[in-house]
């Protein structure tokens, strides 16, 4: 077992979360974004607390930072180290710092494990820079897509060239890929992003499974005019026909409320922008997810009937680009079991509970069985430099992750 308790865990992960913290692209707010040089400064911080726990640390294409020990099919425990805009310091490092500080305590109680253990920190799982997202576990998971290093991020950069400037090279990224037989199972410890766990009071819960997601990026064109001249009928206006599109994308979320469903227009641009312009183009996009692949898709289908039903009756033109779909994934039932009774010795039986946040996990399952362990978190609150969890918390589900590694038998995976 451990020799550092629960606590001593807890306070110490809340220190190391502290330092990457203050690892933003701006001071008033945390924004560290993939391929730039708070990413580098992040992986350079990551990279040292690695090699400090007993690490060999290396670097592949996408850049995650990869620390590894010991012999054989390796146990992998990760998660990302970028960010959202204005973003809390729990979301992805936790499980990271998680994954360094088990791997600490395994290494120091000189216990020989029957397979090696690597810890991930991902550069990319927010998709906050670029169109595309997680694509830095889809590498690990042999699932990238080179479409993906031909999107472009606000300033026109392509993932090509950030990762040039990184120092990578796109074409080796194939090299980033485990091969057949070198990954034995794939842990994630992430807070949970949502009130079930506060709610029942509980610390820990195990993940059954991630939503099924999709992407979009609409554009709806119309005709720029005059803010004072242009009489209201005879208008072609963009964004009014996107805010009807808007209306009905939640209609459809709601009627689609019993499998979870939810639909965010998180991003919104208007064309060219300025206070006594009627828009000529406007782009918006679209975040949808379900627990059920079936009712996501024809959820879909059924906004761009309506979106295009919209504009033929404004008389605008609709462009939708989908930029990123993920499956509803389930997480391994006997991984989850092993994370329970780990995670019972700590906290007691865990309730299992879906992830309606998109995980790294959820590649990482289509090249090993991968499971996620949730932590209770404040509020439910994330994306939003309010989160937290506490150090109480964060020490549990660390035991919990140690003991799981300690009593882990890799045949019951075969
Ligand atoms: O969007 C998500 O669900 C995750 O936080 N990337
Ligand atoms: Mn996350
Ligand atoms: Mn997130």
């Amino acid at each position: 077992m451990s020799m550092v308790g629960a606590a001593a865990l807890g306070a110490k992960a809340e220190a190391m979360i502290a330092e990457l913290a203050a690892i933003s692209a701006e001071p008033d707010r945390l924004v560290r974004l993939f391929l730039t040089s708070e990413h580098r400064r992040a992986a350079d911080l990551v990279s040292r607390w690695m090699t400090e726990a007993g690490l060999e640390v290396r670097e592949d294409a996408l850049g995650t930072v990869r620390g590894s020990f010991g012999a054989g099919p390796k146990l992998l425990i990760g998660s990302h180290i970028d960010t959202v805009v204005d973003a809390g310091r729990y979301d992805g490092p936790l499980g990271v710092i998680a994954g360094i500080l088990a791997a600490r305590e395994v290494i120091r109680s000189g216990r020989t494990l029957p397979f090696g253990i690597e810890v991930l920190a991902f550069g990319d799982e927010e998709g906050s820079r670029f169109p595309d997202t997680m694509t830095s576990s889809r590498a690990c998971a042999g699932a990238f897509d080179p479409a993906a290093l031909q999107g472009r991020d606000a300033d026109g950069v392509t993932l090509s060239e950030a990762l040039s400037a990184y120092g990578k090279a796109p074409d080796d990224i194939a090299s980033a890929a485990y091969g057949a037989g070198d990954a034995l199972a794939y842990i994630e410890v992430h807070i949970e992003q949502g009130p079930v766990l506060e709610q029942l009071g509980r610390p820990l819960g195990i993940v059954t499974g991630i939503v099924g997601q999709t992407r979009l990026r609409a554009t709806v064109s119309g005709e720029a005019g005059h803010a004072g001249t242009v009489p209201m009928r005879l208008r072609r206006d963009p964004f009014i026909g996107a805010a009807a599109m808007g209306l009905a994308l939640e209609r459809i979320a709601l009627d689609n409320s019993d499998d979870g469903m939810v639909a965010t227009i998180g991003r919104i641009g208007a064309m060219p922008g300025a206070v006594n312009v009627i828009p000529g183009r406007v782009t918006f996009t679209v975040d949808l997810r379900s627990a059920s692949d079936a009712a996501r898709l024809a959820a879909l289908k059924r906004f761009r009937s309506e979106a295009e039903a919209i504009a033929a009756q404004r008389g605008l033109q609709t462009d939708f680009e989908m930029v990123y779909e993920a499956p509803a994934t389930p997480c391994d039932a006997h991984l989850q079991d092993r994370l329970a009774a780990a995670a019972s010795t700590i906290a007691g039986e865990p309730p299992r509970l879906p992830s309606g946040a998109g995980h790294d996990a959820q590649i990482m399952a289509k090249l090993c069985p991968s499971a996620m362990l949730f932590v209770r978190c404040k509020g439910g609150i994330s994306h939003n430099p309010a989160e937290y969890a506490s150090l109480a918390d964060m020490g549990a589900a660390m035991s919990a992750l140690i003991r799981l590694i300690e009593e882990l038998d890799p045949a019951s995976l075969q």
